[in-house]
This record gives structure tokens, C-alpha cells and sequence, in this order.
């Protein structure tokens, strides 16, 4: 094993108090779990993303089982400062970050075990992971830019997968999902149409890409926003959603997508209400939509979306909305909680 003097991490660590306005999460400091296992890499973590689903699981409302007092967050990046005797593919010095679910890699696999739900996450100074988890980070990005990747970018990449230059994508929200959807479909050449409960927001993203216009909508002064896209579209409809409201927005995502079309369900910020589905069965057959269920992604679309990130050196700072440090993380989750971002929220560290 290559050494490193590290012997303990500082970690945020869940208090699992739900009660509004109490911490929910709380700063201690633990050994780490040393000598490394033969194939395991110790990280020295520079950057941490969060998502919604940090904020949720953080406010008791995540969907999915958690283990008590876990550690959130899915989204790292940082260098290899030791390797276990066994490691082959990764060398101390390495810009890693772990995929967000480590069972899957090639996206065929039984199992599954989500970062900061099923196992712990990664808001700590230093994580240790075993080396088929891990994927190499584009160079050129800094910490920051490179820590959106796991999550948000591989989730939009598999959103994304399979569109061609010039279909129209319906892009719901603002998020951090959402934000990196945008980028990727404008530099894929396909056409945009935006949504927003706010008209300053988009606003504020048509002045941040003023070229290559972006069609927008505001979901919340207009309730029939299906039928706004489906005029957009000249009456045909989107070719692909990437769907993010969940039961509250699915069928009207259906009616505005084209026949034959695609709606990737990434999200579920609405409330949450089956009664709202009723029209699901008679919308999916009369317009033959393939409903495709996103969870992240597996470890060869993370190294999918490197490369091609690497490739085109898309810049990917205009997607952070702000960054805090690490010792303002109870802030920087409250932030994504009131849902005050434009893009991504990070913890440098
Ligand atoms: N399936 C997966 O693999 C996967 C991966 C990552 C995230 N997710 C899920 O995807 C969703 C977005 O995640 P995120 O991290 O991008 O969240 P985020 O950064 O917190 O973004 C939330 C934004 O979505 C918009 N929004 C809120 N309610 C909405 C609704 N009912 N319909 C449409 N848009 C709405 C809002 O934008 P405006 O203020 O502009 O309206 C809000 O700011 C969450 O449900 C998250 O749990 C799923």
C-alpha cells in the first residue's frame, strides 16, 4: 500500500431531527478505516456537490431507505493520495470521483446501492472507495466544476441519451439536473425549450446564452403549459422530456411530447399523487411514448460523459450558482432546500 500520513477525515454526519429549523446535519471528526483493503484508493476530497435529493434526505422526505445518521451527498472530487497493494487501474495523484450508485457499472447489474442512502456518501474530507467505483475526472475542469459530474451530469447524459442534432428537448426547471441538461442539449445542436416557476430566473438564463435562442415557459402563471410547448413545436410536440416534476406534471409532459416520442423521468418535485395518472394509459398508447425511468447512471456513462467532455472542453462554471466551504455545509443544504439555486450548489474544500 502507498502510505499518506492522513489517520482520521472531518465528515458531516445526519442528526436525522427533522423539526424545521433544527441542524441537520453535524461536523465530527472519525478514523479512517486503515490499512487500506487491497483494491480500495484513499480520496482527498477539493470539492462536494449537492442535489435536491441531498436536501430531502436531510429533511426526512427521500422516498428510498436510509441508514440512520449517514453521510450525504453523492457528488466528489478529489485526488488519490493512497492506493491498496492491489489497485491496477488508478495511481495516487488520480482526479477521481465515485459513481452515485456503486453496484452499477455496466448499467446490467441486479443490485443496487445508492450513495448517502444505502451507504454512506461523501461530505468529508476524505473518503475511501474501492477502485471499481471510481472514474477519472476531466482534466481541464477545477475541483468545483468536475464535482457536478457523478450525479447531475450523468444524470442529464442518461436523460439526454439517444437525441440528435436539431430534435427539440422540453427541459423542466432550473435545477442542478436540469441546468447541466441545458448545456449538453445546446451543445449537442439540439433545441430548447425551457421551464420555470419564475420568469426572472429565465430571464436570467436566456442573458447567461443569448445565442442559439431558448424557447421558454413559465409552469407556474401558465397551468396549461403542455399546450404552450405544443405551440412552440408548431403543434407537434417536444421529442424528448426531461421530466422532473413527477405524477403532478407527468401526463401533460405526455401530451406535449411528439408521437412517438421520449419522456426520460428523471424527477419527483411535485406532490407526489397517483389520482394525477389517471390519463397516463389512454396518453402513453395514443401518442406511443417510451417512458423511460432514469436512475443516475452506470459507471461506463459517467466515463461516457468524461469523454465527451473532454472532447469538446465544455466549460462548466456557468452551471455553479454558488459555492460555499465546507464548514458552511448546514447553510449550502438549507440553500438547496428553500430552492433558492440557479444551477449547482458546491462545498470547497
Ligand atoms: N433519477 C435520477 O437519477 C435523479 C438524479 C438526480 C436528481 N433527481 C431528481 O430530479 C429532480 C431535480 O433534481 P435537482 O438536483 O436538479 O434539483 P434542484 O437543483 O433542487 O432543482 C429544483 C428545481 O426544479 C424546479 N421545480 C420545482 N418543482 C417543480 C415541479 N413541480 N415541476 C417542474 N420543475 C420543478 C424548480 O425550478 P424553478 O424554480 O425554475 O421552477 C427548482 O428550482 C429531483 O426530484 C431529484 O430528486 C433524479
Amino acid at each position: 500500500m502507498s502510505s499518506s500520513a492522513v489517520t482520521h477525515r472531518r465528515v458531516f454526519r445526519r442528526t436525522d431531527d427533522y423539526t424545521p429549523g433544527t441542524p441537520k446535519i453535524k461536523l465530527v471528526q472519525e478514523t479512517l478505516q486503515l490499512p487500506l483493503a487491497p483494491t480500495s484508493v484513499l480520496i482527498k476530497v477539493h470539492a462536494v456537490a449537492l442535489n435536491y435529493r441531498d436536501a430531502n434526505i436531510a429533511n426526512g422526505g427521500n422516498p428510498w431507505p436510509i441508514t440512520p445518521n449517514g453521510i450525504l451527498c453523492n457528488d466528489a472530487a478529489g485526488e488519490i493520495i493512497a492506493i491498496g497493494n492491489k489497485v491496477k487501474s488508478l495511481v495516487v495523484g488520480d482526479r477521481v470521483g465515485p459513481i452515485t450508485d456503486t453496484e452499477n457499472i455496466s448499467g446490467r447489474e441486479t443490485k443496487r446501492s445508492w450513495l448517502a442512502a444505502d451507504e454512506d456518501g461523501v461530505m468529508a474530507d476524505h473518503i475511501i472507495f474501492d477502485e471499481r467505483v471510481l472514474c477519472k475526472l476531466p482534466t481541464y475542469l477545477d475541483w468545483v466544476d468536475a464535482s457536478i459530474i457523478p450525479c447531475a451530469g450523468v444524470t442529464a447524459w442518461s436523460a439526454l441519451k439517444g437525441m440528435s442534432i436539431g430534435q427539440t428537448v422540453l427541459i423542466q426547471g432550473t435545477g442542478g439536473v436540469s441546468f447541466f441538461a441545458l448545456k449538453l442539449a445546446r451543445a449537442a445542436g439540439l433545441r430548447v425549450i425551457l421551464t420555470s416557476s419564475s420568469d426572472a430566473k429565465l430571464e436570467q438564463i436566456k442573458e447567461k446564452f443569448p445565442h442559439q435562442p431558448i424557447l421558454t415557459v413559465n409552469y407556474s402563471k401558465t397551468p396549461d403549459w403542455d399546450q404552450e410547448v405544443m405551440q412552440l413545436t408548431g403543434g407537434t410536440g417536444v421529442d424528448i422530456v426531461v421530466e422532473n416534476g413527477g405524477t403532478g406534471s407527468l401526463v401533460k409532459s405526455l401530451n406535449c411530447t411528439r408521437r412517438g416520442g421520449v419522456v426520460s423521468q428523471v424527477g419527483y418535485l411535485g406532490k407526489q399523487d397517483p389520482a394525477d395518472l389517471r390519463e397516463l394509459i389512454p396518453t402513453i398508447i395514443d401518442r406511443r411514448i417510451s417512458l423511460r425511468g432514469i436512475n443516475a447512471g452506470s459507471k461506463f456513462d459517467m466515463e461516457d460523459l468524461c469523454a465527451a467532455l473532454e472532447a469538446a472542453q465544455t466549460p462548466l462554471n456557468d452551471l455553479i450558482d454558488k459555492v460555499f466551504s465546507f464548514e458552511e455545509a448546514e447553510d449550502a443544504v438549507e440553500y438547496v432546500w428553500q430552492g433558492k439555486q440557479i444551477g449547482k450548489i458546491v462545498l470547497r474544500l
